[in-house]
């Protein structure tokens, strides 16, 4: 006789789309000097707003000017922060972490004023992207992840688009100290900022690459 107590009929999840949330621990005692940290760096940067006005219009992004700057000692902390966080992400998905290692290849820093947005995207040459914020609201605009399988949209049955799996554009609220990771291929943007305060954010990249031989 066969025992069909373990045959449970139920849900398998399948391509699961992963996204890691952190709080960095050093923020309430970093937070004033990280804000100055962006603006002055925006103040001066002359290239950067520049191309800033034509590329990134109403907003300001290090991002042409200014893209590596996790080599600033002065961000050493909170980059050893997002490594760690590249690092459990890796090993959240079971990648391959004895012989490979995430590298950070990519940071810059992002000021979104009034009325500015981030058109959808994606990050090229790149494993794990994140964004960390720096200055936001309650009224701030969230992060906006579009679901990549096209098929879906084909013909979407009748659902309660407020759960997860049957949405097709999930948004995640920022919030000041918090990251966000995910996969460098999922498009993302962010919604115009109606909110009179800036937003401000530090976005990075990793890539998975291979330890040196000892
Ligand atoms: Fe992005």
């Amino acid at each position: 006789m066969s025992d069909n107590t373990e045959k449970k009929a139920g849900l398998r999840v399948l391509f699961p789309t992963l996204i890691y949330e952190a709080w960095y621990p050093g923020f309430s005692a970093q937070e004033d000097e990280l804000v100055s940290y962006v603006e002055t760096l925006r103040d001066k940067d002359e290239e950067g707003r520049k191309i800033s006005e034509q590329q990134y219009p109403s907003g300001y992004t290090s991002y042409f000017t200014n893209s590596t700057l996790f080599n600033d000692s002065k961000l050493e902390e909170l980059v050893k922060f997002f490594h760690q966080c590249a690092q459990n992400y890796a090993r959240d998905h079971h990648w391959d972490t004895t012989n490979y290692q995430p590298v950070i290849n990519a940071l810059f820093a992002n000021i979104n004023p009034k009325h500015s947005f981030h058109p959808e995207h994606l990050h090229p040459y790149s494993h794990i992207s994140g964004v960390f914020y720096v200055k936001s609201d309650a009224k701030s605009p969230a992060i906006g992840f579009k679901d990549p399988r096209m098929a879906r949209w084909m013909m979407p049955p009748a659902a309660d688009g407020n759960r997860p799996e049957n949405s097709f554009h999930a948004k995640l609220a920022p919030e000041p100290g918090k990251l966000f990771l995910f996969p460098s291929w999922l498009e993302h943007g962010v919604a115009q900022n109606q909110s009179d305060r800036e937003r401000i954010s530090m976005s990075f990249n990793f890539e998975m690459r291979q330890k040196p031989a000892t």
